[in-house]
């Protein structure tokens, strides 16, 4: 790894583990997958579109309920999950997309740039680090530090009367 991607994934995961480290997040983990241009020749064509020099792979692990026992109070917590099939899977998505958020958010506080990415292909990416099925990719995160030139302006949010509702 260059330097750049040591410390991103060593400094973006401390942060996240530290500072966000929920239940949830102990017992569903995001795999922080570091790729260099060059290491791997699967079609990542996109990845090189936009020329980051780190790339981490945000994904899941669908026997996370086997940490149960070391990371929940409830020795009975592994049973929640533990062959529950789709409810299982369903945890599994939401949480390590709430962790990929956090890193995120570790990301750009440590000042580093970057821009999740999702419409690739999950089979094909699966398939190439996670062959044994355990694991499912989920979106990936462009790093580095942007130059900010050729940008188009940061696209419109939706104002709080649009987005949230008053139940
Ligand atoms: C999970 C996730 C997946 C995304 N996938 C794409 C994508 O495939 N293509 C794209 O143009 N933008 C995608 N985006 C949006 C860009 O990452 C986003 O516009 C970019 O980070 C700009 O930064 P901003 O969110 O600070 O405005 C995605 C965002 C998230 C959170």
């Amino acid at each position: 790894m260059t330097d750049l991607a040591g410390d991103v994934v060593r400094l973006g995961l401390l942060l996240t583990l530290l500072a966000f480290g929920l239940w949830i997040g102990g017992a569903s983990v995001a795999a922080w997958v570091g790729w260099e241009k060059g290491r791997d020749p699967i079609a990542w064509f996109v990845v090189a579109f936009f020329l980051s020099p780190l790339v981490a792979l945000i994904a899941h692990d669908l026997r996370f309920w086997e940490n149960l026992p070391r990371m929940f109070h409830n020795p009975e917590a592994i049973n929640w999950f533990r062959d529950k099939g789709a409810h299982t899977e369903i945890t599994a998505f939401r949480n390590g997309t709430l962790q990929g958020a956090y890193y995120l958010l570790a990301l750009r506080a440590v000042g580093l740039d970057c821009g999740a990415m999702s419409g690739f292909d999950n089979a094909k990416v699966d398939a190439a680090f996670f062959p044994d099925g355990r694991w499912k990719s989920n979106f990936l995160v462009n790093i580095g530090y942007g130059s900010g030139k050729g940008m188009a302006p940061r696209n419109p949010r939706l104002s709080f009367e649009e987005s949230c509702r008053i139940l």
